[in-house]
């Protein structure tokens, strides 16, 4: 009775009190603040081996450490360090974004706290979310019977609509040594990595030719799937990308979805990172196919700028994605009644979830699809932009960017390329200013400039051109 006494609030041992309530949020506002202003000079990486060593200073101990402190140590070991994937200067990999709509969203999110999983117990953040997915399906050119799932990223989204495949096909584990999936060179290693956690890591994987734009060649598709018929396998899989990770390549998805519907093969497509391309009028054409596709990928935290965390899985039949996730216990029995409206949970892994939907419809709603179609718009022009301005600096270039990537090296007159790009890239990594990341395809150390953070304009991909123009002649290499 001593520790339950209504004298005894323990919830304000976990509450701020006022006072430290407007002293949290003056600092979070200004820290906002100047983050946001220092992006435009600062580095967009920095590589620091102790980075991170602070937080050994500070152990969790029985009494909270000051604000001040507590700011300083987040600050030096996490913002201050490595990739910084707000800056309008990174370029590697498949960058983020982090607009400031969807950090809004999350903490709106967050502080009411709502259960997004099942209808019953918030219909409106349930139909939040449902109305974020039917925005996507919409674009991607589903129909009503379509359906989906915000998930975490992308490998999180393709391991789901394999798993959807997989159920779809009634594939039992005796079948799984003779099912072949189709995919090239280039498809993510998520993809493999999914078949793997899906159980399927010992089926047949054709590695299907591609065209010299890294593109599959669906004769060859469709040759090999005549072979492994004749070899009584199971052709199940086959996996289009719609902008691969090293070149931004999109198969010819029109061709690859009617191949894969005469052999009644489940046609799955990763667009994680060129899907909200689809926004751009002028690029639809690009993507003719894809609406046939019965699974879909799409990243909103690379193409549509949110923080990450942001992955979705589309599914022509919104049935395929319930038989693989759809589970019931009596614990959940409330929910069960006339819910017209689709619970997230019977359509994912999850049960309990963040709020997704809040960060992507609060931002939509802010700012209106107009500035996303804009904003990638220009990525597309600033790519062609590039890919024209390092030739002129001296670089030789890779295959023209289907979208807003573009592969570039230096090819010294005498010497080994590859070892003169790795240089290169060390020493652009520790001048900071710019990042960029590399790949290697057939042997060739390649540069690659993905051009995507919504804050990177003309001024910072000029300022990317000289950058790398100026630390390659000052190698002694000819
Ligand atoms: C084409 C493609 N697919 C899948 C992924 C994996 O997505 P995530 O990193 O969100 O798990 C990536 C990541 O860059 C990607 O570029």
């Amino acid at each position: 009775m001593n520790s339950i006494h209504p004298s005894k609030d323990f919830s304000d041992l976990l509450s701020l009190q006022p006072g430290d309530r407007s002293q949290l949020i003056k600092k979070v506002t200004d820290y906002y603040l100047q983050f946001l202003d220092g992006l435009p000079e600062g580095k967009a990486y920095l590589g620091d081996e102790d980075a991170g060593k602070a937080l050994g200073s500070m152990p969790f101990q029985e009494n909270p450490y000051p604000i001040d402190q507590i700011f300083e140590v987040f600050h030096q070991s996490v913002t201050e360090n490595g990739i910084n994937p707000c800056s309008g200067k990174h370029f590697g990999y498949v960058p983020g974004g982090g607009i400031e709509t969807a950090a809004w969203g999350d903490f709106l999110g967050a502080l009411t706290n709502r259960y997004s999983g099942v209808n019953f117990a918030n219909p409106g953040a349930v139909r939040m979310e449902n109305q974020v997915i039917s925005w996507m399906c919409n674009l991607v050119g589903y129909d009503q019977r379509s359906h989906g799932s915000l998930l975490s990223g992308g490998s999180i989204a393709n391991l789901t609509g394999i798993i959807a495949a997989r159920d779809h096909k009634e594939l039992k584990a005796r079948d799984f040594e003779r099912a072949v999936i189709y995919l090239t060179d280039e498809t993510h290693h998520c993809v493999q990595k999914a078949l793997r956690l899906a159980g399927m890591g010992e089926s047949v994987i054709r590695y299907v030719q591609m065209d010299e734009n890294f593109s599959m060649r669906p004769e060859a598709l469709e040759a090999i799937i005549k072979e492994d018929l004749g070899l009584g396998l199971i052709p199940f899989l086959l996996i289009g990308s719609a902008g691969t990770t090293n070149t931004g390549a999109i198969d010819p998805l029109d061709r690859l979805a009617d191949i894969a519907s005469n052999h009644k093969i489940w046609f799955h497509v990763d667009a994680a990172y060129g899907g909200f391309f689809l926004l751009v009028e002028a690029l639809r054409s690009k993507f003719k196919g894809m609406e046939k596709a019965d699974s879909i990928v799409m990243d909103p935290h690379k193409s549509l700028f949110m923080p990450y965390g942001s992955g979705v899985i589309l599914v022509r039949n919104a049935e395929h994605l319930f038989k693989s996730n759809y589970y019931t216990a009596a614990y959940l029995q409330d929910d069960m009644e006339g819910q017209d409206e689709r619970s997230p949970a019977d359509y994912s892994p999850e049960l309990t979830r963040h709020f997704r939907g809040m960060r992507l419809w609060f931002s939509l709603s802010m700012l209106g699809i107009s500035p996303f179609r804009q904003i990638l718009a220009e990525k597309i022009d600033l790519s062609h932009y590039f890919y024209r301005e390092i030739q002129n600096a001296g670089f030789e270039v890779g295959p023209f960017p289907a979208l807003s990537i573009s592969l570039f090296r230096y090819v010294p007159k005498e010497g080994d390329a590859n070892e003169a790009n790795t240089k290169l890239l060390t020493m652009i990594h520790e001048d900071g200013q710019i990042f960029v990341s590399s790949t290697t395809i057939l042997g060739v150390l390649w540069i690659r400039m993905a051009i995507l953070v919504f804050r990177a304009h003309l001024k910072e991909v000029d300022f990317a051109i000289k950058t790398m123009e100026k630390l390659k002649n000052s190698m002694n290499i000819h």
